[in-house]
């Protein structure tokens, strides 16, 4: 049985301060564990103060990005290690926001999967196609080309250590979730795929979350999908009240 994971990934959202007010709420309202493990991703000035804030708590910590080099000439980036040092046990990669908006290729995003690995960083690993991919045909073979270039090159031990998000771009931001029915039918073949390459147990425990205009109205029937073990939450995770929603499905 795979823990349920639920995630919020705030984007480039948040001051320090109003990061540490949500994650003090949420941190007080989680006196008891819920069943998800729960994650939340700040931006990357508010990680340390949330950490320090949440040490202690069930809530763990995640980046939104990182550079694949461990340290060096790379203005403005952050390595693996200073992600670990700040707090966060997990990363989030390769999201839809990346590879459009920033020119994330495959063979970068392995990179950096492979970065985050060695830094001791659980990746998340974000994968999905567009509307037209999906209107042409090409969902599974989109999927499955991001799956075998970024997961390129690592072992069965790091595949135990990564979780894979499917998020449809046309999904994200829109209120055009996927039915629970098209989330699962991806999620199965996530699930095949990894089977196939790294064996039935490694697939079995595997965490594949959904991502893409997950509301506290919608999480229920997506959880009770047998291959989606959780979420990864834009928009409705801002809010401290609508995230602890979300972690009770
Ligand atoms: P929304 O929940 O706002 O659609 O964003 C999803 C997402 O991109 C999470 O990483």
């Amino acid at each position: 049985m795979v823990r349920p994971v639920i995630a919020g990934n705030w984007k480039m959202n948040k001051t320090v301060a109003e990061a540490i007010d949500f994650a003090s709420r949420l941190r007080n309202a989680l006196i008891t564990p819920p069943e998800p493990e729960v994650i939340i991703a700040p931006p990357f000035t508010a990680l340390h103060a949330v950490a320090e804030l949440l040490r202690g708590s069930p809530i763990s910590l995640a980046a939104q990005n990182l550079h694949e080099a461990e340290k060096g000439a790379f203005t403005g980036e952050i390595s693996g290690e200073m992600i670990r040092e700040a707090g966060c046990e997990y990363v989030i990669i390769g999201h839809s926001e990346r590879r459009t908006l920033f020119g994330e290729g495959d063979e970068r995003i392995s990179r950096k999967l492979r970065a985050a690995l060695s830094a001791d960083l659980r990746p998340i690993f974000c994968i999905g196609e567009s509307l037209r991919e999906r209107e042409e045909g090409q969902m599974q073979n989109v999927v499955e080309r991001q799956l075998k270039e970024g997961l390129n090159n690592l072992t069965a031990g790091d595949i135990s250590r990564s979780l894979v998000a499917y998020e449809p771009v046309w999904a994200i931001g829109t209120g055009r979730t996927a039915t629970p029915a098209q989330a699962e039918e991806v999620h199965q073949l996530i699930r095949d795929w990894i089977a196939g390459r790294y064996g039935n147990e490694q697939a079995a425990e595997m965490a594949i979350l959904y991502g893409g205009s997950v509301t506290p109205k919608n999480i229920a029937d997506l959880m009770r999908q047998p291959n989606i073990n959780g979420a990864l939450v834009g928009g409705a995770s801002l809010d401290v009240g609508s995230f602890i929603q979300l972690l009770g499905y």
